[in-house]
């Protein structure tokens, strides 16, 4: 079996999982927030892992906010910093290809008025970055924040955030990136990224689905969306998932540890890349041209179908997707692709296939095979 959806969620990272089943048979079990010594405990352990992320990220202790995950980060600072914001800062600029969790966000900002501007994105998948600096340029004593991602959850292109983080220095406007799918997949250091708000997510990095948090560059900015006790030093109410925050420590120990197998992954991934390419000169590789996450390919053979691509590979016991997990039930091409201006010939032919540090060149391999194979039977192209 292969898996090749860790875009989508990826399974517990060994480390974690031989972590965990040792954690679950020996506790302790307790409330980190309770006096007793078992509570002084588990609170004491908290702290390490918050330490330890922050010293993985480039950030210190005090700028973490755990909680449940990105969508919960996204709502929450978007909640943050529009309610917090100056009446003549109305506008949120955004791009065409976020995740739904913000592009839902900035919906729900422009129906109490907020309004919203939509950065072009280039055909090779990366933000336009001279159309975001007029439109910067053009508003910037009006912008509330800047909303635009750091790696694409699709395509695994990388997104020109150093470039706009620097021009929202410049222009004194907050900067936001979804960094769901960038942080733990390659070098990251919040400190140096200039960014105002970065997420990071569980279940995307080999820790604990139901884990995750917020890195803040002032965490004073933050607002709770859920009250309670006063956890989180007040910014996020309810006992925290301190299990999944364990985790959380383990998988980004284990990434620090792992990382410089980085450059193998994409070496892998560019010689796969070749191989269907050769095989199928038609295959289209989205960003091809671009910047893109050592461990993500989305492919298509225009005229043939994804979701037939997907079928094929899975009788191989091969798992991808089309699109992403959470637009894998359109039946048209993402709009993450339609706004990179992709034709439904290739948008509806898509698969992703994404692994994770540390995979084989023998996976590589056998996806290849396999994707040939799959192409060659819905192609009808038998000789290739
Ligand atoms: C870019 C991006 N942002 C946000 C999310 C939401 O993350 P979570 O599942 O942790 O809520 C995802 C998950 O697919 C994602 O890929």
């Amino acid at each position: 079996m292969i898996y090749a959806d860790y875009n989508g969620s990826a399974p517990l990272h060994p480390s974690v999982k031989e972590y965990l089943c040792e954690r679950i048979q020996s506790g302790p079990y307790a409330n980190p927030n309770s006096i007793h010594s078992i509570g002084k405990k588990m609170l004491f352990g908290m702290e390490k892992c918050r330490r330890v992320c922050a010293k993985a990220l480039g950030a210190k202790a005090g700028q973490i906010v755990f909680n449940s995950g990105s969508s919960e980060g996204i709502s929450q600072v978007f909640h943050s910093v529009m309610s917090d914001r100056d009446d003549s800062r109305n506008i949120i600029i955004t791009s065409g290809i976020e995740h739904s969790a913000v592009v839902q966000s900035c919906e729900y900002y422009s129906n109490k008025g907020a309004e919203v501007l939509t950065v072009k994105t280039k055909t090779s998948g990366v933000v336009d970055i001279e159309d975001f600096a007029n439109i910067l340029k053009t508003n910037s004593d009006k912008v509330a924040m800047v909303c635009i991602m750091a790696a694409n959850n699709e395509s695994g292109v990388i997104q020109p955030w150093k470039e706009i983080s620097k021009l929202c220095q410049e222009h004194g406007v907050t900067y936001f990136s979804d960094t769901t799918q960038f942080i733990g997949k390659t070098e990251f250091n919040f400190e140096e990224s200039g960014m105002d708000f970065a997420v990071v997510s569980g279940h995307k990095v080999g820790a604990l689905i139901g884990s995750g948090f917020i890195i803040a560059k002032d965490p004073t900015t933050l607002r709770p969306i859920i009250f309670g006790g006063g956890q989180e030093k007040g910014l996020r109410g309810g006992t925290q998932n301190y299990m999944g925050i364990e985790t959380l420590a383990v998988a980004f120990d284990a990434f620090e540890r792992s990382k410089d197998k980085l450059s193998e992954l994409a070496q892998y991934r560019v010689e796969f890349e070749k191989d269907v390419q050769e095989a199928f000169p038609k295959a289209v590789i989205i960003g091809d041209d671009a910047d893109r996450l050592a461990s993500t390919t989305m492919i298509a053979l225009p005229g043939v179908h994804g979701q037939a691509v997907q079928i094929e590979l899975e009788s191989q016991n091969i798992f991808v997707t089309t699109s992403s997990a959470c637009s894998d039930n359109e039946p048209e091409t993402s709009k993450v692709l339609r706004a990179m201006g992709i034709q439904d010939d290739v948008g509806r032919g898509v698969v992703r296939i994404s692994l994770c540090c540390g995979a084989a060149r023998e996976d590589y391999q056998k996806i290849a095979t396999a994707l040939k194979a799959a192409y060659a039977k819905l192609s009808g192209i038998s000789n290739y």
